[in-house]
């Protein structure tokens, strides 16, 4: 199984700091942030990565794992998400095809932090999610769950309706490239949003599994 690692976006809300580089690259406690993320995902028996790259200093990103991966063990391949950022859901439509073919395949945010091991059970068959309680969940994608199913997601939310909030990390299988080919670009700068793609899975009948983590976690979106 591979694993897409997301590697883009402009880190807008970290400026400063990321006007002169990456934002995955900023170190926590001695790392980049995508490399502990990166690591996670090696530690569930996962070695093909697929690192898309934005606009904001890609070739750092290629330097700083050594350009195939070898060095951490792992095999890395890279995809270019150039022009305007246009989200998650088409950073991971351009890997359709050659890139995981028909196979079922691990997203990773290269910004999202988390002190435990990611569930082995995320690497199950099907589709799944991991999901933390926040406090403020109007600061991300949420998941409303009804008898122990995953019923309805919103990105977002203004109104209450759940504190489960999408760790980004998610297990997709190859169904989601057609929800996603349906999305319209939302309200926040025109991106393509991969909350609503996987909502296109739960309105079409396909079961989304979840995992909740419970100790701590970052999306480190700001400082
Ligand atoms: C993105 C996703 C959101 C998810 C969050 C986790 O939000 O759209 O659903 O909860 O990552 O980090 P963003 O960081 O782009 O605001």
């Amino acid at each position: 199984m591979k694993c897409i690692l997301l590697h883009g976006g402009q880190g807008t809300r970290l400026r400063p700091i990321t006007h002169t580089g990456s934002k995955q690259l900023i170190k926590i406690a001695g790392k980049p942030v995508s490399r502990w993320m990166l690591e996670k995902i090696r530690d569930l028996g996962i070695e093909e990565f697929i690192i898309v790259l934005g606009e904001n200093d890609p070739r750092s990103v290629i330097d700083y794992y050594g350009g195939d991966g070898s060095a951490l063990g792992v095999r890395i391949k890279y995809l270019y998400q150039g022009g305007k950022a246009r989200g998650i859901a088409d950073a991971i439509y351009r890997c359709r095809g050659g890139m995981v073919g028909e196979n079922e395949f691990i997203v990773a945010l290269g910004d999202n932090v988390l002190i435990d091991p990611i569930p082995a059970r995320m690497v199950e068959a099907g589709n799944s999610v991991l999901l933390a309680r926040v406090r403020d969940p109007s600061r991300f994608g949420v998941a409303v769950i009804s008898e122990d199913r995953i019923v309805k997601m919103v990105e977002k939310p203004k109104e209450f309706i759940s504190d489960l909030a999408l760790v980004g990390i998610y297990k997709f299988s190859s169904e989601i490239f057609q929800e996603i080919s349906k999305l319209r670009p939302s309200a926040r700068g025109g991106e393509l949003e991969i909350t609503e793609a996987i909502q296109g899975l739960i309105q079409d009948g396909f079961d989304v599994n979840y995992e909740v983590v419970g100790n701590w976690w970052k999306d480190t979106g700001t400082p």
